[in-house]
């Protein structure tokens, strides 16, 4: 069985026999840019936002920006359908390209494009949105945070340190308001309105973070892009968390202090049902 099949630069090959070059800027520099989309029952959520936000970054990085780009869908499609999954998570990878290890960007280098599909369970769109412990972290992340940037050192040096201590996802702090998850967007609710950071270079602009603030303000709940700030965290009534592969989580604890009665509330229920209803609707 050769499967699971990935594409590489042009080629759709069994994983055994894909091999980047070591040379690769992706690996010498974190020189490139991603992004991951969530595929149910073959269909993706927001795909154009996906490629958008993936010519954004390349464009951040001066990339040149390869034919690929707007044919993801199509050998995404042509993955899952040669691995056999229906409900799966696409991951897409660019980088710069191959030269040898100089800083400077190397002359007529052609950018290394990388697919890679994993099977995903699909969620049960009755069930509740999960409920999860997080941890603060400092942000110790650049100031170009709206890039989908490979280089993810803080990110994971943090996610590590949430699962350390027994919690799922650790909650940046920036000069004292949350940013974002190490993965996830974050909202807060407070007196039934919702908050969360704008989209700055100092956040990712998370796709599921956008298809919230619109449901939301479709349902009518009023949706406040603006940093909650630290001390404020005890005084929350909900808080959770959200993302392509996460969708919508409830924060019950916070470094261990219970948010609100430390349970999912009706404001997270209702968002984590409104996404549902997205994907469903697929
Ligand atoms: C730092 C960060 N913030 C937010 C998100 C959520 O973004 P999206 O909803 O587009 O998956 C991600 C997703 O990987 C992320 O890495």
């Amino acid at each position: 069985m050769d499967a699971p099949f990935v594409y590489l630069n042009g080629q759709v090959l069994p994983r055994s026999r894909a091999t980047l070059d070591i040379e690769d800027r992706g690996t010498l520099f974190a020189d490139g840019v991603y992004e991951v989309v969530s595929y149910y029952d073959g269909r993706p959520l927001a795909l154009r936002e996906h490629i958008d936000r993936f010519r954004r970054s390349l464009d951040a990085i001066h990339i040149p920006v390869p034919a690929e780009l707007d044919q993801l869908g199509g050998i995404t499609d042509d993955l899952l359908k040669r691995n056999g999954y229906n409900s799966a998570k696409a991951y897409w990878q660019i980088t710069r390209g191959v030269a040898p290890r100089e800083h400077s960007f190397p002359r007529n280098t052609t950018p290394t494009v990388l697919v890679i599909t994993y099977p995903a369970a699909p969620p049960d769109p009755a069930a509740p949105p999960r409920a999860i412990a997080c941890v603060t972290h400092e942000d110790q992340r650049w100031s170009l945070c709206s890039i989908k940037s490979l280089m993810l050192l803080p990110n994971v040096l943090a996610k590590n340190a949430a699962l350390e201590k027994g919690a799922q996802e650790a909650i940046f702090l920036r000069d004292g308001r949350v940013t974002e998850g190490t993965s996830t967007s974050v909202f807060a609710v407070r007196g039934g309105e919702l908050w969360t950071h704008p989209a700055d270079h100092w956040i990712l602009g998370g796709i599921t973070r956008a298809i919230l603030i619109e449901e939301a303000k479709l349902a009518g709940v009023t949706v406040n892009e603006s940093a909650v700030p630290w001390v404020e965290l005890s005084k929350l009534n909900e808080l959770f968390i959200c993302g392509t592969t996460t969708h919508v989580a409830g924060v019950v604890t916070l470094d261990g202090r219970p948010i609100g009665d430390g349970r999912v509330g009706p404001v997270t229920r209702r968002m984590h049902e409104l996404l549902m209803r997205r994907i469903t609707k697929l």
